[in-house]
């Protein structure tokens, strides 16, 4: 470690904290340029109003974060590496925290009151599986430190986190079932999610 050190003039935790800075870059940049931008008319679809198309721009950045905690386990098993482990927890974080910024735009721009809130989840039945995805996010979040490690054990611990894979398919869900949804774009996610979980059954190379 020191020896990679002093030929870089980084450490190896450090390159990857610049990596992962880099990613949120690129986030916020993406942010800024569809701020930039205002909603678009995407073909003949109605112009979505903008607390909508703010909420979609980040539901779709939260998921991209989702999938790329997702490819971390099978990373793991087929490069025998440790980093993707590092990475799966920053990862999974910032989705988590991406999708609080979606639903909390939602409520602000989209929704009035508490009443408006539970029409629209009367209305529309594709929001029940974001909401428990939101649920699921929350729970990982929550025993995401060491101390729950320790708390629940290991062997628990893993178990319940497998729960992300529920979370990853519950957000197809939200996603697909919107008559407005973009099939394309959803299939492409369902695809990405579907590829991760036949991965990590997969046995490493020899
Ligand atoms: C209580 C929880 C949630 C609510 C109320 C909610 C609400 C919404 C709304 C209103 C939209 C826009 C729909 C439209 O344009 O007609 C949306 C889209 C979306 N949401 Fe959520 N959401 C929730 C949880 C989540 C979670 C946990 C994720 C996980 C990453 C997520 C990912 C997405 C995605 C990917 C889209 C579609 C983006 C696109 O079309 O480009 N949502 N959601």
């Amino acid at each position: 470690m020191a020896e990679s050190q002093e030929e870089h003039g980084l450490s190896a935790v450090q390159r990857e904290w610049l990596v992962f800075g880099a990613a949120w870059l690129a986030t916020g940049a993406y942010i800024g340029h569809a701020v930039w931008q205002g909603p678009q008319q995407v073909g003949e679809r109605p112009l979505a109003s903008p607390g909508l198309w703010a909420a979609n721009h980040l539901g779709a950045l939260a998921f991209m974060w989702l999938v790329a905690a997702l490819a971390c386990t099978p990373l793991r098993i087929h490069l025998r590496a440790t980093w993707p482990a590092r990475w799966r927890r920053r990862l999974g974080l910032s989705a988590a925290l991406l999708s609080g910024i979606h639903v909390a735009v939602w409520l602000v721009a989209d929704q009035s009151s508490a009443a408006a809130v539970l029409k629209s989840f009367q209305e529309h039945i594709w929001l029940w599986p974001g909401a428990l995805a939101l649920l699921g996010m929350a729970l990982l979040t929550a025993t995401s430190t060491a101390a729950a490690v320790k708390k629940l054990g290991a062997k628990r611990w893993k178990a319940l986190h497998r729960l992300v894979y529920a979370v990853a398919v519950l957000t197809v869900l939200h996603y697909a079932l919107r008559s407005t949804a973009d099939v394309q774009h959803w299939m492409a996610f369902g695809i990405a999610v579907a590829v991760t979980l036949w991965a990590r059954r997969l046995r490493p190379l020899q």
